[in-house]
């Protein structure tokens, strides 16, 4: 079996990384070698350039420069980890990765998915996701999720309008990628979804 490239996406607060911890754990019992990252994070100078994005106090913080930031967090994240790991066969089971700031910063931010695309082209390559699932929930939901776990980021403290935005601008790139994107409704219950991942996954492994 060739590497399997799995994302995880969704609105702030659609519970994403629990998804991602149980699927982790189910697919290590069945005995897989399994690669978990994040973004922006999943290396040392990826996880310090996630401390500036992320800072609350550079408010000033343009949107080219938003862009330009994810982007070399993200390089990092594939020459170091991801395309390893996928080279030696293993799952690789990332929170985030590119379609992300296609929705945050083409959709949200207005800058617009074509450029979106060509400026992250330099940071992956033709390394793309197999398969993403997306958890669906409306904006205001997952921040209220957000406000009650603790204190808010730079971009969880966006205006309630932002992050409505962002989760329609989710279901706009899933209508338009329906083989890839596959949509969950993230108001279900923990167990359901991690059910209905699981079948997604065990029928990509399957033909693969
Ligand atoms: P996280 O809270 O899921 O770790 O993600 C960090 C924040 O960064 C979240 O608000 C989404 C945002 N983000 C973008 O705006 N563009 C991106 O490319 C990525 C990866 C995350």
């Amino acid at each position: 079996m060739a590497g399997l490239f799995i994302t995880m996406e969704g609105p702030d607060g659609a519970g994403k990384t629990t998804q991602i911890e149980k699927l982790k754990d189910y697919l290590s019992c069945k005995g897989y070698d399994i690669i978990l990252c994040r973004e922006p994070g999943g290396t040392k100078i990826s996880e310090a350039i996630r401390e500036v994005i992320l800072n609350k106090e550079f408010k000033e913080m343009g949107y080219m420069t938003e862009l330009l930031l994810y982007a070399s967090a993200r390089a990092q994240l594939v020459e170091q980890v991801i395309r390893p790991a996928l080279d030696e066969d293993k799952i690789v089971i990332c929170d985030r990765f590119v379609d992300s700031s296609a929705v945050y910063q083409g959709i949200a931010r207005g800058l617009g998915t074509e450029l979106v695309y060509e400026v992250n082209q330099y940071a992956i390559g033709d390394t793309f996701p197999d398969i993403t699932i997306l958890l669906e929930i409306q904006g205001k939901e997952g921040i209220y999720r957000k406000k009650n776990q603790g204190s808010l980021d730079r971009m969880e403290s966006e205006a309630a309008a932002f992050h409505e935005k962002v989760a329609q601008g989710y279901h706009t790139l899933a209508d338009e990628c329906p083989d890839r994107i596959r949509r969950i409704d993230g108001t279900q219950s923990i167990d359901t979804i991690h059910k209905q991942i699981v079948q997604m996954i065990e029928d990509i492994l399957r033909t693969k």
